[in-house]
């Protein structure tokens, strides 16, 4: 009935914006952050903090191969991606903004989707700001390039926004305004626990968003829902989109 009702309210609503975080791509093989399997049960974040980068630059990148080798894994959208991407197609999704940096949003035929943390299939060199291909950065590591340098000279860093570092300024003004007019806020997959990003659906609801939320552990914000939907997002998204298309 909860699912009737939200797909009837993001029917009606002139503006439709979607938050997503991990738990949206962990059937697809990626393991989120703090769920059950998440990888800060297994990582320490101070290694995935910018001060690391700096101080220790070839460890860094050596501690990483494992990881990425685990990620590289032939992984590709779920039906909770795909449902997103039917409803912005037919009209009912104005963005997905998305603290992921795996791609899988696009990749199942999104559009418009702001990337808060960045994208983990490219570099970025920490001197001139040229973007390049990750994995074939990777392979260098693999054959000994210790740190990865840019032709520039300058070091090379995955383009995803680490612990100490600020989120890109563009897609987080992008991310305030779809929040600050959105008639309905759907946060999902994500444990709204880290700042800045989680203060997006707070500053929705603020603005008057209905605040609908599918995770499936309880969330700082589950009281302040209307919709607050504890189950697997790649049962309620495509049962939403089924309703609402
Ligand atoms: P989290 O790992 O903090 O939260 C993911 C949430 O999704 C958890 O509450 C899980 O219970 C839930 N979940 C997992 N699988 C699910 C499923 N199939 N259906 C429904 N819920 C599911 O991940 P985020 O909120 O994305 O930052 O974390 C935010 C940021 O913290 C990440 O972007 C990352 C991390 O530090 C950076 O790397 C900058």
């Amino acid at each position: 009935a909860t699912i009737e009702a939200l797909a009837d309210t993001v029917r009606a609503a002139e503006s439709v914006v979607a938050f997503t975080g991990a738990g949206v791509s962990t059937a697809s093989g990626i393991p989120d952050f703090r769920g059950e399997d998440g990888l800060w049960n297994r990582y320490d974040t101070n290694d995935f903090h910018v001060r690391r980068l700096r101080a220790d630059p070839a460890g860094f990148w050596v501690d990483r191969l494992d990881l990425a080798e685990e990620l590289a894994a032939d992984v590709g959208p779920n039906p909770a991606h795909e449902a997103l991407a039917r409803l912005e197609a037919a009209g009912h999704l104005d963005a997905v903004v998305t603290q992921n940096v795996d791609g899988l949003h696009r990749a199942a035929g999104s559009e418009d989707v702001i990337e808060l943390h960045g994208d983990r299939s490219r570099v970025v060199c920490l001197d001139c700001g040229d973007r390049s291909d990750a994995e074939a950065v990777r392979e260098r590591v693999r054959d000994g390039e210790r740190p990865p340098r840019c032709d520039c000279g300058g070091l090379l860093k995955p383009d995803v926004v680490l612990f100490g570092e600020q989120l890109p300024v563009g897609a987080m003004q992008r991310a305030q305004s779809l929040a600050r007019g959105a008639d309905v806020f759907l946060a999902v997959g994500s444990s709204l626990s880290v700042e800045p990003a989680a203060g997006l659906p707070r500053t929705a609801a603020a603005h008057g968003a209905t605040l609908a939320i599918v995770n499936l552990d309880e969330t700082p914000l589950s009281d302040r829902a209307a919709f607050d939907v504890r189950d697997d997002v790649t049962d309620v998204l495509p049962r939403l989109a089924d309703r609402v298309v």
